[in-house]
């Protein structure tokens, strides 16, 4: 009897203490949805119940008692994809805006917050590295396939420098070089002083370095490392990295110092376009177009050298100190202003991270690399095996003066004119 008498009590005393467990924790769930749905009614975006745009749909219990919510409510609304999403999982991870834990997700999934975080959702972080706040970037691996050896910049790249190989070939083997048509006359007339010379020196120079250590960046691991071996290719990388990022000043300063000097002769006239007009007279013997200074093919090298080598320098700067001069989304800002956005037929995006910026620049800076290399090629062909006479312009600085009465005859009436009034000048002094 009295074991079943303590048996009676301890099943008693069991479920009391269920019961009062149970009581406990329904109290515990009410005070919590009932916390859950005032901070939905007052604020719909402080919780992570992003679906609603009704602050109403945040009580759970509606007055009626029932568990569903109004009818009104759009708990489900679909959203603009990724959006609203990461915007009130940025308040979740922002403590001064969170008004809830993270935890509490109302009618929200993890996946929610999942797919913020797939979609590149910024949040903060207490250590330094500020970028760390952001998990998954996804632009990452469009950015990966862009440089990589089925990408669009190593195909239509070594596409674009081939085609100017093989036009450059084609040019010689039909036109051949161009010659001084009425021979060498043994005068000399100065074309570039020793500081023009230098400034273009300076440019080319560092150019060749930066184009041939960038074009390793590009193509190197791809047709140089198979050739010389993983641990050579090393070294010249490295190497070539250390180059590409120190003559980059030098390169700058050279391009500032060109369109100083250049600049005033470099601006178009009416004479410009006779001289397209007539091809420049590259294609054909015994056309010599009339020209100042620089013809308009000049002033079409120069315009690219100074335009593409501004924006290869910006787009290279900004890569060099990296997430310290984000410029794409200020840039697309003013692009998508100006109805950029129409003519392609897609808004440029405005809302970069730290990580895409650098992406950015660095798709760009190739882009405009290869572009630059692409149009020096030619000049370099021209200004060397390709014009008979030219190079000495760049060499000693002094011309042969037929040669610049074919190629820049309203040139050589000016400075043979300046000589002729006011007895300076420098007009044409025989050839020793
Ligand atoms: C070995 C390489 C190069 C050679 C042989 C060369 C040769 C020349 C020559 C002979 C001229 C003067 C043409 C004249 O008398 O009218 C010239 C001008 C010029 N060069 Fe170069 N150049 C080279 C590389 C470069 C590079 C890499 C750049 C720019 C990155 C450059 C930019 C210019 C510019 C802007 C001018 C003035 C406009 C023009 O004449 O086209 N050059 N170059």
């Amino acid at each position: 009897m009295r074991a079943k008498r303590r048996g009676t009590i301890v099943g008693a005393s069991a479920l009391a203490l269920a019961l009062a467990i149970f009581i406990f924790t329904a109290l515990q769930m009410s005070v919590l949805i009932g916390e859950a749905g005032a901070q939905s009614s007052a604020d719909p975006q402080a919780g992570v119940n992003v679906g609603t745009t009704d602050p109403g749909a945040g009580v759970i219990r509606s007055a009626g008692g029932s568990v569903r919510p109004p009818a009104n409510a759009e708990t489900n609304a679909p959203m603009e994809p990724g959006v609203a999403r990461e915007l009130d999982l940025v308040d979740q991870m922002d403590p001064a805006k969170a008004q809830t834990p993270l935890v509490v997700l109302g009618p929200n999934s993890d996946a929610s917050i999942w797919s913020a975080v797939r979609h590149g959702v910024q949040g903060q972080v207490s250590i330094p590295d500020a970028k760390a706040g952001q998990l998954v970037q996804s632009f990452g691996t469009t950015w990966e396939w862009l440089r990589s050896e089925k990408g669009p910049l190593f195909v239509w790249g070594g596409y674009a420098l081939g085609a100017v190989l093989v036009l450059l070939v084609l040019f010689y083997l039909l036109r051949g070089r161009i010659r001084i048509e009425h021979g060498r006359s043994g005068q000399l007339i100065e074309r570039f002083k020793p500081i023009e010379r230098f400034g273009h020196w300076l440019l080319a120079g560092s150019f060749i370095l930066l184009a041939l250590t960038g074009l390793n960046l590009l193509y190197g691991k791809e047709l140089l490392m198979p050739l010389i071996g993983k641990e050579a290719f090393a070294t010249i990388a490295l190497g070539g990295k250390f180059v590409h990022n120190n003559v980059a000043w030098p390169f700058m300063l050279g391009l500032v110092l060109v369109f100083v000097m250049w600049v005033w002769h470099n601006i178009p006239s009416y004479i410009d376009l006779i001289w397209l007009a007539k091809g420049g007279g590259l294609f054909s013997k015994g056309v010599h177009p009339p020209s100042r200074k620089f013809n308009a093919g000049q002033k079409l090298i120069f315009w690219s050298t100074i335009l593409l080598g501004v924006s290869v320098s910006a787009s290279g700067i900004s890569l060099l100190f990296p997430y310290e001069i984000p410029m794409f989304a200020k840039t697309f800002v003013i692009l998508n202003g100006l109805g950029v956005d129409a003519l392609i037929g897609f808004v440029l995006p405005t809302d970069l991270s730290m990580l895409e910026e650098m992406q950015y620049a660095q798709v760009w800076h190739t882009i405009v690399a290869l572009a630059m290399i692409v149009i020096i090629v030619a000049h370099i062909y021209i200004g060397s095996l390709g014009m008979e006479g030219a190079f000495d312009a760049m060499g000693s600085g002094m011309v042969d003066r037929n040669w610049a009465i074919e190629h820049h005859g309203l040139w050589v009436e000016e400075v043979e004119g300046r000589k002729g009034g006011h007895g300076r000048g420098t007009a044409a002094t025989p050839a020793e």
